[in-house]
């Protein structure tokens, strides 16, 4: 098939390229760089033997993305395209409305005037809010407790009535739980700007020297240890669900909303060990009170993945913090060090 990715130079899009190539899936990316690198993308070039198509291009420029998607002819679009921080979507909520909502609406309308009617879009775990019952499956509730997470919201919506409006359309929204980790080679992984919000990240970033300690956000919660516990999923059984999925487009009508994580949750101290094993250095840390936003416990119920898809993950958390740490150690300064 014929795959326009858009983000496809980001953490999440460039694993998926190298997954969709090696199933011999044909592939454009479309970034505008705004948080990535050309760099990722000649690396990516470089792991599937230059068989990679990039094209720098912004998703709200309907015009331009109509003439690319008449040119390339995909037979389906993967959208990782948009803004992800969770603390600026607070700070700067019509940025992340008009990137991700706008950048959808403008993207779908490219679809529609080249009669491409499929695609993949990233959504998140983040749409349920604060669990009712766990595991978190996709019949919960939707509550989204801030912009960005509104906007994944919206677009569901959205790709919910674009599908309804006509039978030939189908759309699949993949909920992400907490993708971390990278590829096998190193040559490729997350390379945040300035401070990394997240735990893997930030954790990697101590054990390489680059932060002094990692801060806990809270050892309070009703959790085993009392730190807060997620579902994190290795990037490259994502990127392979993403493959699924793509393949899954020809036989689904319609929208169908799917949770991608291992169904395991870790707390930050389950992590922080496992970080240490795969590394061999001490993770200096110090308990900081609760990050406001934050649940106690979040994790999957897979089933449905495994029933639409044929997906389930396969690493566990020593090969996401072995293959962190092999990425960290490489490219102590992400894509710019090179
Ligand atoms: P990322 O920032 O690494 O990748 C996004 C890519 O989109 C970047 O390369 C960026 O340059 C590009 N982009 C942004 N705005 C654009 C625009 N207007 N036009 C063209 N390109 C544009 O993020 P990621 O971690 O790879 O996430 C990919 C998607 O998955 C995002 O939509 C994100 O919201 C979603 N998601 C991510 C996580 C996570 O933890 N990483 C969790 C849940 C959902
Ligand atoms: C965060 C976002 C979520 C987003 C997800 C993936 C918030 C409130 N939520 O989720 O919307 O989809 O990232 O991008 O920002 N932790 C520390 N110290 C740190 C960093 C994190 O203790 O320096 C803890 C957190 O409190 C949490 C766990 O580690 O218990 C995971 O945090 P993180 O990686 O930021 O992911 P989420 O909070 O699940």
């Amino acid at each position: 098939m014929k795959v326009l990715v858009t983000g496809g130079a980001g953490f999440i899009g460039s694993h998926t390229v190298v997954e969709l190539l090696s199933e011999q899936h044909e592939t454009l990316i479309l970034d505008n760089y705004r948080n990535s690198s050309p760099e990722a993308v000649r690396r990516v070039r470089e792991l599937s033997n230059g068989r990679v198509t990039a094209q720098e291009a912004d998703i709200l420029d309907t015009q331009n993305l109509s003439c690319i998607f008449a040119e390339f002819q995909p037979d389906a679009v993967i959208h990782f395209a948009g803004l992800k921080a969770v603390g600026e979507s607070t700070m700067n909520p019509l940025l992340y409305y008009r990137q991700n909502i706008e950048g959808a609406i403008s993207l779908l309308e490219a679809m529609d005037r080249n009669g491409c009617s499929d695609i993949v879009f990233s959504s998140s775990a983040t749409v349920y809010g604060e669990p009712d019952y766990l595991p978190l499956d996709e019949a919960h509730p939707l509550r989204p407790a801030n912009p960005y997470g509104k906007t994944k919201y919206f677009i569901e919506e959205m790709l919910r009535d674009w599908c309804a409006a006509d039978k030939h359309k189908s759309a699949i929204a993949l909920r992400y739980f907490n993708p971390v980790g990278a590829h096998a080679s190193g040559r490729i992984g997350e390379d945040p700007n300035g401070i990394p919000n997240n735990l893997m990240p930030f954790i990697s970033q101590v054990a390489v020297g680059k932060r002094e300690r990692l801060k806990i956000f809270g050892n309070d919660y009703d959790t085993h240890d009392g730190t807060g516990v997620r579902d994190y999923i290795h990037v490259v059984d994502l990127a392979r669900a993403h493959v699924a999925a793509v393949n899954a487009l020809v036989r689904i009508d319609g929208f169908e909303p799917v949770n991608l994580g291992t169904g395991q949750g870790y707390s930050v101290l389950d992590v922080l060990h496992a970080f240490e094993k795969a590394s061999g250095r001490t993770i200096a840390h110090a308990f900081a009170p609760r990050r406001p936003g934050d649940v106690a416990a979040s994790y999957a119920d897979p089933t449905r993945a495994r029933q639409l898809l044929g997906w389930k993950a396969e690493l566990g958390l020593d090969e996401m913090c072995i293959s962190s740490w092999n990425w960290q150690r490489q490219n102590p300064d992400g894509y710019a060090g090179s």
